[in-house]
């Protein structure tokens, strides 16, 4: 049947579409939750829409074109072209990692920390290795006596920041800057934030081409020697460029907990809190600078 010239399609018959075309690089279980998902993204059909099995019309070539790229094991995120985080929906593209729900929870404890600061004065926050800007972004848009600023190495990164900071309302601001060869002005900031590259080269084999094909290497390695490289940078510079009792956030590998602690204590961090995230693992650590 069609209906001005768009074929009209059973929602369940575009779901197996989607688990037919992607079963063999997910497996049944993820393959069903991320046909699920797609269905809400792209044609908002919920799951109850799903069991009442509604029959629409559908932009067949767009369909299409969705499940080729699917088969190719581009992300879905890639596919419809976003990624709720917190509440909002963040453009994705290869050039970025996809936020992940980790570091929403980081997110919520960096909101959680600031509503027990006193709110008289602007208080500034720097997100080092901003990618799609979800942090800096989030943390803005929850308070609006925030001077959010993200900076990356990346241009193409931080053209989506720019962007995604647009198209949400957020007056966040980015800079492209190497943390690991540019200085960070001294006693500006009040809460440092970074979610930084953490995965040994040697994970690389490990790790599913769907993140190698479509999500930058720049986001996500490090070399096997030196794996804590950003954490201590980041860890030294921040001790100068946060003002008295400022705050620095870390995103940390579940493996990292102890040595990123170790590591701020050498610097002469204060009160080091490290917390687990959803799943019981050792996830992110707030220290206060002396
Ligand atoms: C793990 S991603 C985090 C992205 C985003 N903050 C998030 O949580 O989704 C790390 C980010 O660090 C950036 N990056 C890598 N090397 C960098 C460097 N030397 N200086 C600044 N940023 C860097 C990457 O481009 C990438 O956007």
């Amino acid at each position: 049947m069609y209906f001005y010239n768009m074929p009209v399609v059973s929602a369940k018959s575009i779901y197996q579409q989607v688990f037919d075309t992607i079963e063999s690089l997910y497996g049944k279980r993820e393959a069903g939750s991320l046909a699920a998902a797609y269905l809400f993204d792209r044609w908002h059909i919920d799951r109850i829409k799903l069991s009442m099995n509604l029959e629409l019309a559908i932009d067949d070539r767009m369909l299409k074109s969705d499940l080729r790229k699917l088969q190719q094991g581009m992300p879905l995120q890639h596919v419809v072209g976003f990624q709720e985080f917190f509440g909002h929906k963040f453009q994705t593209n290869h050039h970025a990692l996809i936020p992940r729900p980790e570091t929403e929870e980081l997110v919520e404890w960096v909101i959680e920390t600031i509503s027990d600061l006193p709110s008289e004065s602007i208080l500034k926050v720097l997100d080092i290795g901003t990618g799609t800007g979800c942090i800096p972004i989030s943390v803005d848009l929850a308070y609006d006596y925030l001077e959010c600023t993200g900076i990356d190495i990346s241009e193409e990164a931080l053209k989506l920041a720019e962007t995604n900071a647009k198209r949400l309302g957020s007056a966040c601001s980015f800079q492209k800057l190497d943390i690991l060869s540019n200085s960070l002005e001294k006693d500006t900031w009040d809460i440092i934030i970074s979610n930084p590259p953490y995965i040994p080269e040697s994970d690389r084999s490990q790790m599913h081409k769907n993140v190698l094909d479509f999500e930058p290497g720049l986001a996500l390695f490090v070399s096997n020697e030196d794996p804590l490289v950003f954490y201590r940078t980041i860890a030294q510079k921040s001790s100068s460029a946060l003002k008295k009792s400022g705050l620095l956030f870390f995103e940390i590998h579940e493996s990292y907990g102890n040595e990123v602690r170790k590591l701020l204590s050498d610097e002469g961090y204060e009160d080091i809190e490290l917390r687990q995230d959803i799943n019981g693992k050792d996830r992110m650590l707030k220290a206060v600078r002396k």
